[in-house]
Order: C-alpha cells, then sequence, then structure tokens
C-alpha cells in the first residue's frame, strides 16, 4: 500500500495519534450505527443493574467504521479499564493466559483481528470465555501437569473484518454480534463536523456534506480527506472549507464525486473491458491491475459492492449494468435479467 493513499482505510503513520485525539469517548458522542448503539445501550445498563460484566462481544465490519472505537467505548460506559492486543501478536498460549489473569474483574479485553489467533490460543480462549478458566502448564518435559485457574469474570470484544474467517466455536461463544454498516452521507457529515471543531477548522455545511459524500461511507477516510482538504483550503482559499474548496481538493486528489479513485476505476475497467463483464476470479483480477487480493477484497470492493458495481458470484466478480452506465457504457446483452 502507498502511504499516501488516500481512500485505504487503514491508518496510516502519524494519522494514529490524531486518531486518539478524535476518538468519541461516549455513546453518545459517537455519531450512526444506531440499531447497533440501542442493542448496546440496553446491553450497558442491564449488565450494569445485574452488576455482571457486558456479555462477550463481536464487533465486525469492514475496515475504518469505528472497530477500535467502540470497544474503547464499551469499556468506557461499563466503568471498567481495556487491554487491547490483536490476535496475530499472541503467539503462545502462556502469553493469552498472562493477559488473561491480568484482567480485573468485569475489565475489558479486546482482540483486534481475531480471526487471525493461531489455533492453540484460540482453545485456550474457549474454556476462558465460557467458563473464566485457563489452564496453565507447570513444569516442563514428561513431569509437567497442567492446572486450572480461575479467572475473574470480564468480557472479550472482539474485532475482526472477516467475520466469516471465524471458525464456529469461537463464533458461537460470543454473546453479541455487532456489524457494522456503511455510514450514509448524513452521518459522515456529523462526524466531520466534530472532527473539524476538535481540531479547529473552520468548514461550512456544504463543503462537509461535499468531503462526506466522497468518504466511501467510511469515518476514517472522512476525517484523513477533511485534512487534505483543510491544507488545500488554506492555500487555495482563506482556510474555509467550502463546497468549491472540497470540489477543487478532492479533484486533485483524483477522487471522484461517487468516492471512487483510480483503482476502483481500473478494477471496473478492468472487469469491463479486459473479462467482457465477468465472471473472473479474485486472483486473475489482482494480477490484472497489479494490486494485493487482500486490498482489493478488504478496501475497494466492499465499497464498489455497496454502490452496486460489482457483485460477487460464486464464478467470480461480476460488473454491474450500473457499472456500464455510470462509465458511459451499453452492457452487453447476456439475455439474462438485469442485475440493477
Ligand atoms: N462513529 C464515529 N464517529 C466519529 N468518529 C469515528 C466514528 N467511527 C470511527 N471514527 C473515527 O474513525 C477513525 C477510525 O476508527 P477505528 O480505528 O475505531 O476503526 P476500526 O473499525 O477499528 O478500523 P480497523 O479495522 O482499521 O481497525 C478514528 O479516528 C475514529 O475516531
Ligand atoms: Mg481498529
Amino acid at each position: 500500500m502507498a502511504k499516501d493513499d488516500i481512500i485505504h482505510p487503514q491508518a496510516q503513520g502519524e494519522e494514529q495519534q490524531l486518531d486518539d485525539q478524535i476518538r468519541p469517548q461516549r455513546l453518545e458522542d459517537f455519531p450512526g450505527q444506531e440499531p447497533l448503539k440501542e442493542k448496546l445501550r440496553i446491553a450497558i445498563e442491564a449488565a450494569k443493574h445485574r452488576n455482571e460484566p457486558l456479555d462477550h462481544t463481536l464487533l465486525s465490519g469492514p475496515p475504518g467504521l469505528g472497530k477500535t472505537t467502540l470497544a474503547r467505548i464499551l469499556a468506557n460506559e461499563m466503568g471498567v479499564d481495556i487491554k487491547q492486543t490483536s490476535g496475530p501478536v499472541i503467539e503462545r498460549q502462556a502469553d493469552l493466559s498472562a493477559i488473561l489473569t491480568s484482567l480485573e474483574l468485569h475489565d475489558v479485553l479486546f482482540i483486534d483481528e481475531i480471526h487471525r489467533l493461531n489455533h492453540a490460543v484460540e482453545e485456550t480462549l474457549y474454556s476462558a470465555m465460557e467458563d473464566f478458566e485457563v489452564d496453565i502448564m507447570l513444569g516442563k518435559g514428561p513431569t509437567a501437569r497442567s492446572m486450572k485457574i480461575g479467572l475473574k469474570p470480564f468480557t472479550l470484544i472482539g474485532a475482526t473484518t472477516r467475520s466469516g474467517m471465524l471458525t464456529p466455536p469461537l463464533r458461537a461463544r460470543f454473546g453479541d454480534t455487532c456489524r457494522f454498516d456503511f455510514y450514509s452521507p448524513a452521518e459522515l457529515k456529523i462526524i466531520l463536523l466534530r472532527s473539524a471543531r476538535i481540531m479547529d477548522v473552520s468548514v461550512d455545511d456544504e463543503g462537509a456534506l461535499e468531503i462526506a459524500s466522497r468518504s466511501r461511507g467510511t469515518a476514517r477516510v472522512a476525517n484523513r480527506l477533511l485534512r487534505r482538504v483543510r491544507d488545500f483550503a488554506q492555500v487555495k482559499g482563506d482556510g474555509v472549507i467550502t463546497r468549491e474548496m472540497a470540489e477543487g481538493a478532492l479533484k486533485l486528489l483524483r477522487i471522484d464525486a461517487l468516492g471512487l479513485d483510480d483503482m476502483d476505476r481500473q478494477i471496473v475497467m478492468t472487469i469491463i473491458e479486459k473479462f467482457n463483464g465477468g465472471p473472473v476470479g479474485l486472483s486473475s483480477m489482482a494480477v490484472a491491475v497489479g494490486e494485493e487480493r487482500q486490498t482489493l477484497e478488504e478496501v475497494h470492493e466492499p465499497y464498489l459492492i455497496q454502490l452496486g458495481f460489482l457483485k460477487r458470484t460464486p464464478q467470480g466478480r461480476v460488473a454491474t449494468h450500473l457499472a456500464y452506465r455510470h462509465f458511459g457504457l451499453r452492457a452487453p446483452q447476456t439475455g439474462e435479467p438485469e442485475l440493477f
């Protein structure tokens, strides 16, 4: 991934620090994801009322929508500490046991990229989640024996961009699953106005909506575009982000009115021109456009699918009639009904 890859929803470099400044701390400061928040509000209140930890919760959805942010908010709302780690970082069972035994009553353990836990570690997690117990190995070699240790009841919050890759036994141990949706432009506008206030940037309503509509439904992309448009407005204007400023900056960044960048356009045009509209397999596509499979799958495709430009079929990716129309092309006659 190029470092200045604008639309990439993963945090880049110094962005992490800025992320922390603008991250909402409470549920009421977290715009969007309404059905999910409503459910969590009730869960939090009920758990507090019963004086129990929150149920183990799985947060799933594309990158940059606020999974990490929400995990921290949940701990805040419960008034407990949060320990954060990630699937690939926990290499041995003993590493996980050490973290688990350090948790205080009702604390949150947040495991990012939980679909990437190795098998042995994952098995340790089963009894920890279900019975609040872990097996600890004492000694080494033939005299080694295992001992069960009780844990203080805690909440596991797992985050994943690939919920399909979670094993059924792990999935079954979560009491609650929260699927994040892409944000609407109206929601992203609220997020942007809030970030602008914290960053002390002036932006008018139309300017914020213009950025919001081109942020691919993703909070992190919206915040990133806000910073880039701010720079542009400082140099080319008087620092205020208006619709004209937003349009000018985004044109320079080669992001179109729908938020598509060069790679998105290349993907759709490749399917249409080189593969006759599809179906085309992910690997062939990755080679044809010169991008990694994972980036195509996690970054570009979800948004193209959300727009209705792309369809995943068992045979491969297919460009829809809507995509042909958007690029001013005529769809081939397949004899099949129009998908869109
Ligand atoms: N609902 C929201 N309101 C305001 N800001 C948000 C919201 N959701 C996310 N953000 C901001 O977007 C950025 C990315 O959020 P976060 O790191 O929580 O995403 P994520 O889903 O964990 O992404 P990843 O999958 O890459 O870990 C943060 O700067 C956060 O402040
Ligand atoms: Mg995250």
